[in-house]
């Protein structure tokens, strides 16, 4: 079995004082788990340095696990062996759990010729549909079988390569559609891809790994399949959207901080809001100086868009910032249906917010409360925390196992900053 955290069951926050203090930013989540699926296009030993210990990292490990491959972890290094790949069937209680367990079906049908699979789950935010990666499978050749309680997919001639053009850019339909176009006969060209840094990443890897993709970083990708990928040692890269929750941390407590390891150059949007709270920063010799004081300023209109827009992942965790500034904050959510899960909970804090159809509008400078809050998912769980270290008392946050699925040690990193924060 993966190497394991304890799973948490609550967090208590004693909140009301300014942010001060020091600490590095972890490996990407978003960019790992695809990374992990890539292991199961070569045979060897894929090695990746700096994967954080997350809670869905773990499970992804479960998964590959449980297909036949042999993990191996020296402090962040998680090698995954993949020799002998001799299941097909993705368990129930693995896909349900967690949505990125769908980028196995384009590894596995490129390793394996056919996959099983239930329905994906992840995050309760939204219907989440997968027929973009279903559509784009069916068009390389795959034979689907939709059962009540997943599918079953085949490529009995294998993969095709296809010029196809994504309706909308969606980051987990590009993703597999890589994976399975690196494995495909022939070439592939893909239109209107998601962009965001975590697919540039991917293509690096598989680059290194020995695959032929040219156009990254754009939306158009195109991709000779069926070249052998060999084994090789990768460093995945800084997680944007966690450096982002520290950054924003700080902004709602007008703190003052250094970060390490901020991939500055992939967070710009998540920047430009802040310049416009009033954030000041500076980037000198790899670390990033945070000065959080003035932030004071709302943000009359926000909406949330695929990269480089701003990102969805950190919607909930501004709203929490937004509140502790005075005047009305208007945040437009353009990705996901059913984002705003938090906000009942942030209203138990005291916040003031009122929602109508995609848009939330923020009143802040209601000072916030410490309360006893749940998280619901995995972002609004963070955004809860934000919250909790701006209020004045305490904030008991149950059901804190959803921000282990993405902050490794968050209790840690946040005392490094100077919170005052438990796990219980
Ligand atoms: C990924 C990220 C997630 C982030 C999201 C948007 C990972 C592991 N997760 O999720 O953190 O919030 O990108 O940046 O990288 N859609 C369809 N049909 C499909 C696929 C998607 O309708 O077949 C819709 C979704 O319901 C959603 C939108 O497209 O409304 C965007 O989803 P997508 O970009 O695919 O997000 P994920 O890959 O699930």
């Amino acid at each position: 079995m993966g190497a394991k955290v304890n799973r948490v069951n609550e967090i208590w926050i004693e909140g009301g004082k300014p942010l001060n203090g020091e600490t590095v930013i972890q490996g990407s989540k978003n960019a790992v788990l695809p990374m992990m699926a890539a292991s199961l296009l070569q045979e060897g030993s894929l090695v990746l340095r700096g994967c954080p210990k997350i809670l869905d990292v773990f499970a992804m490990e479960n998964i590959l696990q449980s297909l036949g491959a042999k993990t191996k972890w020296k402090g962040h290094t998680l090698t995954i062996q993949c020799e002998t790949i001799c299941g097909e069937n993705i368990a129930n209680h693995y896909a349900e759990s967690m949505r990125s367990s769908v980028f196995l079906m384009g590894s596995m049908l490129v390793r394996n010729g056919s996959v099983q699979i239930s329905y994906p789950g992840g995050c309760k935010i939204g219907k989440r549909p997968i027929d973009l990666h279903l559509q784009l499978l069916k068009c390389m050749g795959c034979l689907i079988c939709e059962r009540e309680d997943g599918l079953e997919i085949s490529s009995p001639c294998g993969l095709f390569g296809v010029d196809f053009t994504f309706p909308f850019p969606s980051v987990g339909a590009t993703e597999n559609a890589i994976l399975a176009a690196v494995g495909a006969k022939g070439s592939s060209r893909f239109e209107n891809c998601a962009r965001e840094p975590e697919i540039m990443h991917l293509c690096r890897l598989l680059q290194k790994m020995g695959a032929k993709i040219d156009g990254i970083g754009t939306s158009t990708l195109m991709i000779e399949g069926g070249r052998p990928l060999k084994a090789v040692e990768y460093d995945v890269p800084s997680d944007r959207i966690v450096a982002g929750t520290y950054l924003y941390a700080v902004a709602a407590t007008k703190g003052c901080a250094v970060l390490h390891g901020v991939p500055l150059e992939e967070m710009q949007s998540i920047f430009q809001v802040y310049e416009k709270m009033g954030g000041q920063w500076e980037y000198i010799g790899g670390k990033l100086k945070v000065n959080a004081k003035n932030v004071r300023y709302p943000i009359t209109h926000l909406v949330t868009d695929s990269y480089p827009g701003f990102p969805t992942d950190m919607q909930s965790v501004l709203l929490s910032v937004l509140l502790t500034v005075s005047g009305t904050s208007c945040v437009r959510e353009e990705i996901f249906e059913n984002r705003f899960l938090i906000i009942p909970e942030l209203q138990r804090m005291g916040g003031s917010i009122a929602t109508k159809g995609k848009c939330a509008f923020v009143t802040g400078k209601s000072l916030l409360h410490g309360a006893c809050v749940e998280a619901k998912e995995l972002r609004g769980g963070a955004a809860l925390l934000v919250a909790g270290l701006s209020a004045s008392g305490t904030t008991r946050i149950k059901h804190a196992h959803y921000i282990q699925r993405g902050y490794e040690d968050i209790d840690i990193r946040i005392q490094e900053l100077g919170g005052t924060i438990i796990k219980i």
